[in-house]
């Protein structure tokens, strides 16, 4: 792949020492432009009791007050924008699965950092200018589509918009355009797998050398299925729309080892979920961002909820964060054990006999909660094979997650497929 140093933007070249120097300085003119600019920003630092100027060292953020979910809510829809609505050129809205939806702005300059970001992720990933780009992300307020686009065009790539769903005619346009790059979820990928398979195509013979995949967790069990019988490269990309959009941390493709924070731009923070408190590197805990550059919608100490942990830099100099295994609100707790559908991911992905689609169905048997797990038999798996599945499952889930867990194998292509973030969890329970 020749020597990736060579193409290094600014930001990636910096030393340790030179990025926390302009990590600082950039944070406090984030904390001043939001205590100026934003009067719920400015409410909370006051009773707080603190004031931009109190950040004096990078350590100093963790006395700055959070930013949750609910306060965007609350703020719905402007509350949260620094500049006037004249100079926010667009919006999207996050993925909101309940309620009133998070609405987020970008200026131009914004918009174009976004770009930048996304087209460094790229990079990363190992797409060069001249690619083809095959997008399979939802386009429309969803970030997904629109935010990878931008990049791939900052890049020098050629973008094919195909957003989500009418599947069959995907995999026609994949065959047509010769994509050497696709960006989708990897549930919806699994999607488009079958679907070459179904045509009577083997998807490792197509054009494809990287999947760039993201916008829900998925385990290192998916990346090797999906990797093999495609013949590809799976790397991982990660954000969200309260703080960009995707494009805020990048697997890297000669080390595949988790994703590098792009922390020149959005400054990471692990916190103990329950307690607030800030972990050091290494520990397991809550991300939260606070955005550097932003003009918009600055924001301040944002909590995810997804779970990770920080790790020293690889390839690039920027720490990483090891793949998420999850959001603390898909966690379910079944009979007092904690669950991510993550966990059970890895294990029917590892299971002989079964197609790596599953659902977890939580149910009510009297005053305990009951947790199914259905999984689809492989078209070539017969009643043993089913049978065998099923144990080897049950077994699996108890002894490694320690959850008494019911197990399903249902027909092939029974389970319903993702067009783009897939719902692992049924919850029968109301
Ligand atoms: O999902 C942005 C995105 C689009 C990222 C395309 C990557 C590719 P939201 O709809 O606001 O934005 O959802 C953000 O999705 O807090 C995570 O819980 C989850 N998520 C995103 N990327 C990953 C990932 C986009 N690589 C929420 N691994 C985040 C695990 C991810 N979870």
């Amino acid at each position: 792949m020749g020597d990736v140093t060579q193409l290094l933007d600014q930001g990636e070249r910096l030393d340790p020492q030179e990025l926390r120097a302009l990590q600082l300085d950039r944070l406090r003119a984030t904390l001043r432009h939001a205590y100026e600019n934003v009067p719920f920003h400015r409410d909370a630092f006051d009773r707080a009791g603190v004031r931009p100027e109190d950040c004096r060292t990078l350590d100093d953020l963790a006395r700055f007050p959070f930013t949750s979910k609910a306060d965007l809510r609350e703020t719905y829809p402007f509350g949260m924008f620094a500049v006037p609505r004249e100079r926010i050129r667009r919006f999207h809205a996050s993925s909101g699965t309940t309620g009133r939806p998070t609405i987020v702005g970008y200026t131009d300059r914004d918009l174009s950092l976004w770009a930048d970001m996304v087209a460094r992720s790229l990079r990363a990933a190992g797409a060069r200018p001249g690619d083809v780009v095959h997008v399979a992300y939802g386009y429309g307020l969803f970030t997904g589509g629109l935010g990878v686009h931008y990049g791939a065009e900052r890049l020098g790539c050629t973008v094919v918009p195909a957003s989500g769903g009418m599947t069959a005619r995907q995999v026609q346009l994949i065959q047509d355009l010769q994509p050497r790059i696709i960006m989708v979820t990897p549930s919806y990928m699994l999607t488009l797998l079958d679907e070459f398979e179904r045509q009577g195509v083997d998807p490792r013979s197509t054009s494809l050398e990287v999947g760039v995949f993201g916008a829900e967790p998925w385990t290192q069990e998916m990346r090797r299925e999906i990797e093999e019988r495609c013949g590809i490269d799976a790397v991982d990309i990660y954000g969200l729309s309260e703080v960009i959009g995707p494009g805020v941390a990048q697997e890297c493709v000669e080390t595949k080892d988790g994703l590098h924070i792009w922390e020149d731009h959005f400054y990471p923070e692990i916190v103990d979920p329950v307690t607030g408190e800030v972990l050091p590197d290494g520990e397991e805990g809550e991300l939260v961002f606070t955005s550097l550059t932003k003009e918009a919608m600055p924001v301040i100490r944002y909590r995810t909820r997804d779970l990770t942990r920080l790790l020293p830099g690889t390839a690039r100099v920027f720490r990483r964060m090891e793949k998420v295994t999850g959001r603390s609100d898909d966690m379910v707790i079944v009979r007092g054990v904690n669950l991510f559908p993550t966990q059970v991911e890895e294990i029917v992905l590892r299971t002989p006999g079964v197609a790596p689609h599953f659902q977890l169905r939580l149910t009510r048997e009297g005053r305990m909660d009951a947790l199914t797990v259905r999984a689809e038999a492989r078209p070539d798996a017969d009643a043993a094979a089913r049978e065998a599945a099923a144990h080897s499952i049950a077994v699996a889930v108890k002894e490694g997650i320690g959850v008494s867990a019911g197990v399903e194998i249902v027909e092939p292509g029974t389970l319903e497929r993702s067009v783009g973030k897939i719902k692992r969890i049924v919850d029968l329970r109301s």
